[in-house]
């Protein structure tokens, strides 16, 4: 029934269904400077040489006392990498590169309006207020090691310098993302059983520096209501010295950060010796039921892997001027803005506002300035970007030597012009496919040692074991076209730890369908079912199709529709909800929302915004359904469960199928007629 329910849901079939395109080799000239040119680096990562081949990740890093034990799986899927190792995140982006590069930009910081300019933030001045601020939270705050912290901070440098903060005392951070809800903040403030919140007064989106500060109050109110106590906001100022945003303070509980910090002028604070287990953050996730789950992500095996992926994936060397479009609100912003290549030494630029403000050349031109060369971005922004401006690329001076997608399918015909427009046909471009749970890649081209597809991500990383199981846990092999589910056979440093404070959650959802035997504590039996399907071509390169469960993905962005569909219960005349994806030629998909009322209510426009509007105040204006259809009566099966399957096909133009099963198959004409006129 359970897994009825989730072919019926499925994404996969009305996903994207390309064929195999012809290869792109990397220019001579890309591969003459790569990192990794070394073929026998897949031999070296091959399953016979696992677990030990991480070690070669794992000396990428300082450690102030060496691991002794590779791989702990004595707990699994629990795993524990680089046992009895003693490591600070912190340490590791920062202090190790002051004797060579202090004088270097470590982050350099786009804000949204033009006349602002840019700031370049050197490695030693990251250290001086990565330490001025550990110091305030430490001795202000009261924080210590083992304390979750929520952040909700949008993207300013304000951001990676706390959450650095945070991993030099060993406090767990738990950025939300800085566009998401008060409401959805407060639950996971309540989650993470956070007591001090650190957030910022305003930032820059299109144009309108938003407050900010207002989702701090509603954050802190519902979380209370929840039995959560937040005792302090920590508030960064948009502008230094001046208030940005109009919603006042709360005497006793909310301050100004810098004003805070005029009492720790030169502190400086040791960072904590950390287990290499022990947590670095959590980054919550949507998934298939309505409340969000914490990822639990370790300090050593996380950073050895965003550290070894940025260096061999990205080919980022210190020299370069790397640029991630994303939010560090998401997980790619924190392994591949932040952690990942601070822990190799990256210029790493932060940009604070939208790709396409205020036109269309933006992206570009930041690239020109900054002379970046490295370029990574999600297809999202691509469609977008091509859109409006095809030809925009070509009026700018600039040259990326490597670029990245990222988070969602790319089309082969975007790809295309990303390679051609953007890249000038010489970029090398890695397709990354990966989630919030991996902590880092799990299938891209080595940029220098394999060539592109358009459209297919690539093979497993050196250490990565890709496998597709059918339905019935059958092995479906490469080459045979079929689509299947696709589940890594093999832990990795960067994995997951568990799902914070729900281990049997973490267990039944990423592991019970196919493991093997649940008694186990050998790795080989757990293997990790990530929620994708896929097919594998002859040459092992993975195309991804979209998600087997819950999960709708928006512009990259992750929304569950569980989460989606309860939100729109709040509205009390609503009895029933549906969330269903519809393509969308730039976001890839976008949401449609279905309601029933309940018995005496009649739909009026004014309520289908009032449904629109709960949504975005429970989730965030990311989830905000393109249309709210209020319909009489949901189609259903005989035993009562509503046909997603069905509302999807009406959305998008797609033939309905047989319905003649259903328990009220008139409503579904009744259905096309007012969504299809
Ligand atoms: C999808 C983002 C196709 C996939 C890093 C995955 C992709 C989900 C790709 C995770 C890609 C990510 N090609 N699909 N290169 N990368 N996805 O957790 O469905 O926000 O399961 O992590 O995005 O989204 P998340």
């Amino acid at each position: 029934m359970a897994e009825k329910e989730v072919v019926e849901t499925s994404e996969a079939q009305i996903a994207v269904h390309w064929g195999e395109e012809e290869y792109y080799y990397p220019s001579p000239k890309f591969i003459a400077q790569a990192n990794m040119t070394d073929e026998e680096v897949y031999d070296r990562f091959s399953l016979d040489n696992f677990p030990n081949c991480f070690k070669e990740y794992a000396d990428l890093l300082d450690w102030y006392e060496y691991w002794d034990e590779i791989l702990d799986s004595s707990d699994a899927p629990c795993y524990k990498w680089f046992k009895g190792g003693k490591i600070n995140a912190s340490y590791n982006c920062i202090d190790r590169h002051l004797a060579e590069y202090k004088n270097k930009t470590a982050i350099h910081f786009v804000p949204e309006p033009l006349e602002e300019g840019y700031q370049h933030i050197t490695f030693q001045e990251l250290y001086v207020r990565v330490n001025e601020f550990a110091a305030l939270l430490r001795d202000f705050a009261g924080l210590k090691r083992g304390d979750r912290v929520t952040l909700h901070m949008p993207m300013i440098p304000e951001l990676p310098i706390t959450m650095l903060a945070c991993a030099r005392l060993g406090v767990i951070h738990s950025q939300v993302f800085g566009g998401f809800s008060g409401r959805a903040c407060a639950d996971r403030i309540v989650d993470s059983g956070s007591r001090v919140l650190i957030t910022a007064d305003a930032y820059y989106r299109s144009g309108t520096l938003l407050d900010h500060k207002q989702n701090a109050d509603i954050a802190v109110d519902l979380a209370g209501k929840d039995g959560q106590t937040v005792d302090k906001v920590l508030i960064w100022q948009r502008y230094t010295g001046k208030a940005s945003s109009p919603t006042p303070m709360v005497d006793g509980r909310d301050f100004f950060v810098n004003e805070e910090l005029q009492n720790f002028y030169g502190a400086r604070v040791e960072p904590e010796k950390m287990n290499a287990e022990d947590p670095l953050f959590l980054m919550y996730t949507s998934g298939t039921t309505g409340k969000p789950k914490g990822c639990q992500h370790g300090t050593g095996g996380y950073l050895a892997y965003t550290a070894g992926t940025s260096k061999y994936v990205q080919d980022i060397h210190p020299t370069d001027v790397y640029w991630c479009m994303a939010d560090i609100g998401w997980i790619t912003g924190h392994s591949y803005i932040v952690y990942g290549p601070l822990a190799i030494a990256a210029s790493t630029v932060v940009y604070e506002g939208v790709p396409t403000y205020p036109d269309a050349g933006r992206a570009w031109r930041i690239a020109q300035d900054l002379d970046v060369n490295i370029f990574h971005t999600a297809p999202t922004a691509i469609r977008a970007l091509r859109k409006i401006g095809p030809d925009e690329p070509a009026k700018y001076n600039y040259e990326f030597k490597h670029m990245t997608t990222v988070g969602e399918p790319i089309e082969p015909e975007v790809w295309k012009w990303y390679h051609k427009a953007v890249g000038q046909g010489k970029a090398a471009i890695v397709d990354t496919w990966w989630q919030t749970e991996t902590g880092g890649f799990l299938c891209s081209t080595l940029p220098a040692l394999q060539p592109m597809k358009p459209g297919s991500a690539g093979p497993g990383m050196p250490g990565i074991h890709p496998i597709l199981y059918d339905d019935e846990g059958n092995e479906v092999p490469p080459g045979t076209g079929k689509a299947a589910n696709i589940c890594i056979q093999n832990p990795w440093p960067g994995m997951f730890q568990t799902i914070w404070g729900d281990r049997d959650r973490f267990v039944d959802t990423y592991f019970a369908r196919y493991c093997k035997d649940p008694k186990s504590t050998k790795w080989q039996d757990w293997p990790y079912m990530t929620g994708d399907a896929a097919v594998i071509a002859e040459d092992g390169y993975v195309r991804i199709l979209g998600r087997i469960d819950d999960v709708i993905n928006v512009s990259g962005h992750r929304l569950g529709t569980k989460e989606i569909e309860s939100a729109s219960l709040v509205v009390e005349e609503v009895a029933e909800a549906a969330v269903i994806p519809v393509n969308h030629e730039i976001k890839g998909k976008e949401v449609e929302l279905y309601v029933a009322l309940k018995p005496g209510f009649e739909a009026s426009d004014a309520l289908a915004k009032k449904i629109s509007d709960a949504v975005c105040d429970e989730i965030g204006k990311i989830a905000k359904p393109r249309m709210v259809w209020i319909v009489k009566d949901m189609p259903k099966t005989r035993s009562g469960k509503i046909m997603r399957r069905v509302l999807a096909s009406i959305s998008n133009n797609q033939d309905e199928g047989d319905v003649t099963t259903l328990a009220n198959p008139e409503i579904v004409a009744e259905i096309k007629k007012q969504v299809q006129g």
